[in-house]
């Protein structure tokens, strides 16, 4: 491995972790946020068709609102563990990877399923709702990885989140951008990091428990 590709393999090793804790004292530059959404919207999507939409939010009133319903629902709760549980009693969130200086949320783009475009570019008969999501939250995935990426190679952190209580989003929190609260496919955080270690919290107490990778296999044939 030469200098690069191990520099390389260093942000893809910090990329793999969940950064909790945010320094928001600082700022994002519009300029960063712009050059964030260039980068996601030009991954490799099938017919290059917009697959999904990305909302990158600032406003930090808009954040908070958005990390609140980063949990689980009052439901499935009980799926959480004993520490989370009791931060979260003390008013704390459950995902604070997501109450970062910036906000994306990356939503199956609906309207495009049975758009002229995707007819004339793909033919057949239009996808099922649940087919079009399911094939294009590997789009969303290319998309948010490569925003990570470019991210963490300018000095960021990111932190994912796929704990979201959709149920309860209401239609208006969405309505503007011209998606559904059902077809947000992850939330993302992205920002500067307020402690080196990741999973602690913005107060410094001890966050979600981090596991190992499980042990992979290179296969080659
Ligand atoms: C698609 C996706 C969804 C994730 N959703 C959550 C989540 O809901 N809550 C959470 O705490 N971490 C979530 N993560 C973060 C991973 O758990 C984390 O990146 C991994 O465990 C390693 O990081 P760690 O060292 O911070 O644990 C998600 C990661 C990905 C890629």
């Amino acid at each position: 491995m030469n200098e690069d590709e191990s520099k390389y393999l260093e942000v893809i090793e910090k990329f793999q972790h969940c950064q909790r804790n945010w320094d928001l004292e600082k700022t994002v530059d519009d300029e960063t946020i712009d050059y964030l959404l260039e980068v996601g919207y030009n991954v490799p999507t099938k017919q290059n068709l917009n697959s999904f939409k990305i909302v990158c939010i600032k406003d930090r009133d808009e954040v908070l609102k958005w990390a609140r319903i980063a949990r689980n629902s009052d439901d499935t709760i009980t799926n959480v563990g004993e520490n989370t549980k009791q931060f979260m009693d003390k008013g704390g969130l459950q995902n604070p990877q997501t109450n970062a200086n910036l906000l994306f949320l990356f939503f199956v783009n609906d309207k495009e399923r049975t758009s002229t475009a995707r007819r004339e570019r793909e033919r057949g008969e239009d996808p099922s709702v649940k087919g079009w999501r399911k094939e294009k939250m590997l789009e969303v995935g290319l998309a948010a990885s490569a925003i990570g990426i470019a991210s963490h190679m300018k000095g960021l952190r990111t932190g994912f989140c796929g704990c979201i209580w959709k149920e309860i989003i209401p239609e208006e929190w969405t309505q503007e951008w011209g998606v559904h609260p059902e077809d947000l496919a992850v939330m993302f955080g992205v920002g500067y990091p307020l402690h080196d270690d990741h999973r602690l919290h913005n107060n410094g107490s001890g966050g979600k428990q981090s596991y190992p990778n499980r042990p992979y296999e290179k296969i080659i044939v």
